[in-house]
């Protein structure tokens, strides 16, 4: 059976955190194990370095710019990437990476298309451009996702007021917050919870509709504190995370990079199906919640209406 570094493999949110440890890590894999990458970022400075970086380091790059929080830029980059694959200049694609991730504290902000954009940038954008693109995955294939515990709650999230995921209709958590209620942390972080559980939800219902030999996972790296999935909360909050990522058995890009490209790439994850949850580099069972098969239909209609009400 062909292997997943055999191919190309793209990944949203390259530039930052968690998915520039792991693209590094990919592309830093000796050049039997080393796959094509795409590289799936904001143009800009950023998006240069990494994909120059990676190719330092040996890989075949395709970075195609892409702003996640407009859905014409998601298409776009979609066909960029069909284009790519069709012209041989790069290997077949294998795996899909959706990495990319925001925390907005203003539950009000919406995305280019009007949507509330944490649940726009963390669901909407990758439900598009893994649409766009499952029929050109070579199998076997993997699509990896990006889950937060957050979406329950536990008595360590409680103490540090971490909210959890309050399930509404999926048309209701596309809208922004009224202009007559005020933005609060608790709403901010009930919204990238939710958008974490929608994940689970689609991971759930993709599975079911994925052709066969196509493997949905989705990937909790653990607390992370110092990455910029915090930067609105203040670069004084930042450095304290930084600082505590330096401390041994503290999550950080560095640890959980490697740990994603390995689930993404590594025979060791072949058998994975179904949305399994792998945290870290161990895979955990979700709360019973987490698997709803009414949620899971309702959602992947929903979101075809929200996708298609975007012209
Ligand atoms: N940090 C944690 O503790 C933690 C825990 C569990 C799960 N996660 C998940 O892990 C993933 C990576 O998070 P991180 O902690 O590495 O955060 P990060 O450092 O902020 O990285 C986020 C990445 O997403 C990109 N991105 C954000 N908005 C975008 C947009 N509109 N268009 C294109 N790209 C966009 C960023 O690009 P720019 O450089 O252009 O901003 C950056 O490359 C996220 O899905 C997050 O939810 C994180």
């Amino acid at each position: 059976m062909a292997s997943i570094a055999s191919g190309t493999v793209l990944i949203t949110g390259p530039t930052g955190g968690l998915g520039r440890a792991a693209t590094s890590a990919m592309a830093r894999r000796p050049d039997a194990e080393r796959p094509d990458l795409i590289l799936v970022g904001r143009p800009g400075r950023g998006l240069a370095e990494v994909a120059e970086e990676a190719r330092d380091a040996g890989a075949t790059v395709h970075d195609v710019g892409c702003d996640l929080a407009r859905l014409a830029d998601v298409r776009q980059a979609a066909e960029q990437v069909r284009q790519v694959l069709a012209s041989g200049a790069t290997r077949p694609l294998r795996a899909v990476i959706a990495n990319a991730g925001v925390s907005v504290t203003d539950t009000h902000r919406v995305s280019a298309d009007g949507y509330e954009l944490t649940f726009a940038v963390n669901y909407l954008a990758h439900a598009q451009l893994i649409g766009d693109l499952l029929e050109v995955l070579k199998t076997p294939a993997r699509i990896v996702l990006l889950g937060s515990n957050t979406y329950y709650e536990n008595i360590f999230r409680r103490i540090l007021r971490v909210a959890p995921a309050r399930w509404r209709d999926p048309i209701e958590l596309a809208q922004p917050t009224p202009p007559d209620v005020s933005a609060s942390v608790e709403l901010a972080g009930t919204a990238y919870s939710d958008s974490k559980l929608a994940l689970l939800y689609y991971a759930h219902e993709l599975q079911r509709r994925a052709q066969p030999g196509v493997g949905v996972v989705v990937f909790e790296p653990g607390f992370m504190p110092g990455t910029g999935l915090g930067r609105e909360h203040g670069e004084a909050l930042q450095r304290v995370g930084r600082a505590l990522e330096r401390i041994p058995g503290v999550s950080s890009p560095t640890r959980s990079g490697p740990m994603l490209a390995a689930v993404a790439l590594d025979d060791r994850w072949a058998h994975l199906r179904d949305g399994a949850f792998v945290v870290k580099d161990a895979e955990r069972q979700v709360m019973p919640f987490a698997n709803d098969a009414a949620r899971e239909a309702r959602l992947w209609t929903a979101t075809d209406e929200l996708l298609r009400s975007v012209s």
